[in-house]
């Protein structure tokens, strides 16, 4: 497993407490796909002791983004890191969207932090593919649109675009989505991911889901981030080496 060693060019907050965190590693930013992720060892003492996951939020040449807010002490200690400090971090991991195959459009449906892998995911289709991307929040706070491209906002409070969650939006916009040839891409909280997969079964869309745990080692070894399988009840799916992206079909959410 690729144990690289990168090297902080900043940190920056962007919005609503949101850090980017740009980091210089080419061993990296040549060989990953959107959709994966790194682990990263935050500290070099003893605590915290697990490494954590992040996606790869954007790649500029030879530079790569995460995305992240303050959560614990992981994403705290992260977030004030300097330039010119090592950082320690395992990847890419994880399968990555697939982006290739027979759509026209990717509708991208992303709810809070799930819009991290967006970015990178929007750099490399664009030129391919139509992008729309639907972004939901609780409020307005909560709502990232950093680097998406023609962007629909839902707000639970309707503090910002519609009022209403992202599925009852996409619910709005059917006839449009009915009308191209589309495959939906989404991350975000579970309760969104399960309501889409219901939205996307029923309507016979394509979609992808980027889906996450709490882990461990990030590459199959601890067995420590399970997740059901509807095509084999009887057997596990690990979130870190099976996916995290998965047909949305294939797994219980
Ligand atoms: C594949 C994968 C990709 C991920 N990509 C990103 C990313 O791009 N950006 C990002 O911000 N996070 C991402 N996460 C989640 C990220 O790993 C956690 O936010 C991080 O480990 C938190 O570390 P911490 O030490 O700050 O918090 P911890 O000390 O580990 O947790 C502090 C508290 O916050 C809660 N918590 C932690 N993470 C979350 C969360 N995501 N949502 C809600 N509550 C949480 C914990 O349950 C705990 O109560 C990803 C996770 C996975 C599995
Ligand atoms: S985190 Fe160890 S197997 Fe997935």
């Amino acid at each position: 497993m690729p144990l690289l060693n990168a090297i902080v060019e900043k940190s920056i907050e962007i919005d609503n407490k949101i850090f980017l965190l740009k980091v210089y590693s080419p061993a990296l930013t040549a060989n990953v796909k959107p959709g994966q992720f790194i682990n990263v060892r935050v500290s070099e003492t003893i605590y915290p002791l697990l490494r954590r996951p992040f996606s790869v939020c954007d790649v500029e040449g030879d530079y790569f983004y995460l995305m992240f807010n303050i959560y614990g002490e992981g994403t705290k200690i992260l977030s004030r890191k300097e330039k010119g400090e090592q950082l320690d971090i395992l990847g890419p991991l994880g399968n990555g969207f697939n982006i290739d195959g027979d759509f026209d459009t990717a509708v991208i449906v992303a709810g809070g932090l799930g819009a991290a892998p967006f970015p990178f995911f929007t750099r490399m289709i664009d030129k391919e593919k139509e992008v729309l991307s639907f972004i939901g929040g609780r409020s307005s706070h909560d709502v990232i649109t950093y680097e998406m491209k023609n962007v629909s906002v839902a707000t639970d409070d309707g503090s910002r675009g519609y009022h209403g969650n992202v599925i009852a939006l996409l619910q709005n916009k059917i006839d449009e989505l009915k009308s191209k040839k589309i495959k939906m891409f989404s991350c975000g909280p579970s309760a969104m991911l399960r309501a889409l997969k219901t939205f996307a079964i029923e309507n016979n869309f394509e979609c992808e889901v980027s889906t996450e745990c709490a882990m461990a080692c990030g590459f199959g070894i601890c067995q420590g981030c399970p997740i059901e399988s509807t095509q084999h009840p009887d057997k596990y799916l690990l979130v870190c080496k099976d996916g995290p992206v998965f047909n949305v079909k294939d797994v219980v959410i």
